[in-house]
């Protein structure tokens, strides 16, 4: 199956003007070939990178700040597994509310994106509280929710941050029954067709323990990355939230809010050295409120 998403997804490529060649050209299909979605990045609009402050995203233009170098690592270790394995959707989720799957997708997201051709899309799956188009401060609709709901086209709902890889897809207007939309066969359909166009599907979902959401949304994409606040969160909470998984395609855990103190200390040479002093003043804000965003841990359950 994903032998075939690659193939059609290096077809669809290698039909579609290299990054940069913006879309402003003539007349295109009324909509992307539902089968393939070939033509479907010719009718994205495009947004400004405009990240809200509170957001923490990280910056292409400081890459020494942390949490980048966190964030790289978990990318090397995702795209590693994905060489392994059929993998491009992936559910980002929490036991609990707060723990910082967000935070934690949009980065990965992001860092994604830095890599050429890693056309990576970040979708907003979270319908109880979406927080993506506050993120990036984009329009919260049209998005998946109008989709599903027949209101609104695929081109219509996806964003692309202007001159990067990184696309957007905000979740939509509030519905009463979230759970419903998600068992709806466009879902899986949507879900099985976005690889053909992008490397990456990042999903922020609701948290495991309080909405079937994300466990549903488990069963149709190739893995699911658990993000654990350590100070709040206990080993028994993160256990019985993959218990609770229908399906178990937990690819690793993300270990979030570990002290930069206690990844470095022993290795306070190449901390200095990787975060020299000219890096320490920038964006102290950040830096303080996000040292401890670290991503340690990850197990390959399969
Ligand atoms: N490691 C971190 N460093 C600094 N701020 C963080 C970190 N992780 C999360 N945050 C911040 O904590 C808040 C909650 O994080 P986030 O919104 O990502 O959690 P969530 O799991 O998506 O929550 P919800 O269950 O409500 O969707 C956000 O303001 C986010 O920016
Ligand atoms: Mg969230």
């Amino acid at each position: 199956m994903s032998r075939v998403h690659d193939a059609l997804r290096k077809a669809e490529r290698s039909g579609t003007p290299s990054a940069g060649g913006a879309a402003t050209s003539v007349a295109t299909p009324a909509s992307p070939d539902p089968t393939t979605l070939h033509g479907l990045l010719e009718q994205i609009g495009e947004v400004d990178w405009d990240p809200a402050e509170e957001g923490h995203l990280i910056d292409a233009e400081k890459p020494n700040q942390a949490p980048t170098e966190e964030f790289r690592s978990l990318r090397t270790r995702v795209n590693h597994l994905q060489g392994l394995q059929p993998l491009h959707t992936l559910v980002v989720t929490s036991p609990s509310p707060a723990e910082g799957k967000t935070f934690t997708a949009a980065n990965l997201a992001v860092v994604q994106s830095h890599l050429q051709h890693n056309l990576t899309l970040l979708a907003d799956f979270d319908f109880r509280r979406p927080t993506l188009h506050n993120l990036f401060k984009i329009d919260r609709s049209p998005g998946v929710t109008e989709y599903l709901q027949g209101k609104a086209s695929l081109p219509e709902i996806i964003k692309r941050v202007k001159g990067t890889n990184l696309y957007l897809m905000p979740a939509g207007g509030a519905v009463l029954n979230p759970l419903e939309l998600l068992n709806l066969k466009e879902v899986r359909v949507l879900l099985e067709r976005l690889p053909t166009v992008f490397n990456w599907v990042i999903l922020d979902t609701p948290p495991l323990l309080f909405a079937a959401d994300a466990n549903l949304l488990a069963t149709m994409t190739d893995g699911t990355l658990l993000v654990v606040r350590l100070s709040q969160t206990t080993i028994d909470t993160v256990t019985r939230a993959i218990q609770g998984m229908s399906h178990n395609n937990v690819i690793g855990v993300v270990a979030n809010g570990a002290s930069r103190s206690e990844l470095y200390s022993k290795y306070s040479y190449y901390q200095s050295y990787y975060y020299g002093k000219d890096d320490e003043g920038e964006g102290e804000g950040l830096q303080a409120e996000t040292e401890d965003a670290v991503v340690e841990e990850k197990q390959d359950q399969r």
